[in-house]
């Protein structure tokens, strides 16, 4: 047998999640490389006369949908969608995710947070017992960046969270801008015992505008793994 390639299994995780996409919904669309297969294949649907109203989560996903002529829309103009699709970096079994390592985390959130369901697509690589494998990236403002990064790092270390903080560059070096125009520092903290702990104190930092911790917010894991796709959580 031969196994499906990572990518293979995160469009059929996508193509799963468009099943339960309906004519009238109004949709958030996500980021990365498996919410570009999901675009990809709701485009296709659009094509073929699916009526749908979206709102993207980042520059990029607003290209990518504008290019396959899916009808877009913005939050002031349509606040409150039916269900948003997006990917992830890690999930557990209680549906916490870590998000943002393709940097729209915020817009991502407050898409997310609009809407009455949120289904993640992801391989199954994704999966983890404990959150924290993958560097949890802390979206920043620009003014004081130091002193936030110092406020993050005592905070962490206070809850016993030690680890390389690194703020995120690009190819040449320059320093990632997110679409909101802030910076993002990736957490190595590793194993992350209390999420909901760590996303409050977080929150709390004046100068961190989010992290990417997700809780609370997603409804259903759809995971495409080498034997077809297992769905986590209430897809209905
Ligand atoms: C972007 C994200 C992505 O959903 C996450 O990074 C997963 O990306 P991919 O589908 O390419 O593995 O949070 O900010």
């Amino acid at each position: 047998m031969t196994i499906p390639s990572a990518d293979a299994m995160k469009r059929e995780a996508a193509q799963q999640a468009l099943s339960r996409v309906s004519a009238g919904m109004r949709l958030g669309l996500g980021t990365g490389s498996t919410a570009a297969h999901f675009v990809d294949l709701l485009g296709a649907r659009v094509r073929e006369g699916l009526d749908v109203l979206c709102v993207a989560t980042s520059e990029r996903t607003r290209a990518q949908a504008k290019t396959l002529r899916i009808p877009l829309t913005t939050l002031d103009e349509t606040p409150e969608l039916d269900l948003t699709i997006d990917g992830a970096d890690e999930f557990d079994a209680n549906l916490r995710l870590i998000k943002g390592g393709g940097g729209a985390l915020l817009r991502e959130k407050i898409v997310a947070a609009a809407s009455k369901k949120m289904f993640v697509i992801a391989d199954a690589t994704k999966e983890v017992q404990t959150l924290g494998a993958f560097p949890l990236p802390v979206e920043i403002d620009c003014f004081g960046a130091r002193a936030t990064r110092l406020h993050i790092e005592r905070l962490a270390n206070g809850l016993g969270l030690f680890g390389s903080i690194v703020e995120r560059a690009t190819a040449s070096g320059a320093p990632y801008l997110t679409d909101g125009g802030h910076y993002i520092l990736d957490c190595a903290f590793g194993v992350i015992p209390a999420p909901e702990l760590l996303a409050s104190r977080l929150r709390a930092i004046p100068g961190v505008v989010d992290h990417g911790l997700f809780i609370g917010l997603a409804t259903a894991v759809f995971i495409g793994g080498p034997d077809g796709v297992r769905i986590l959580g209430d897809a209905a």
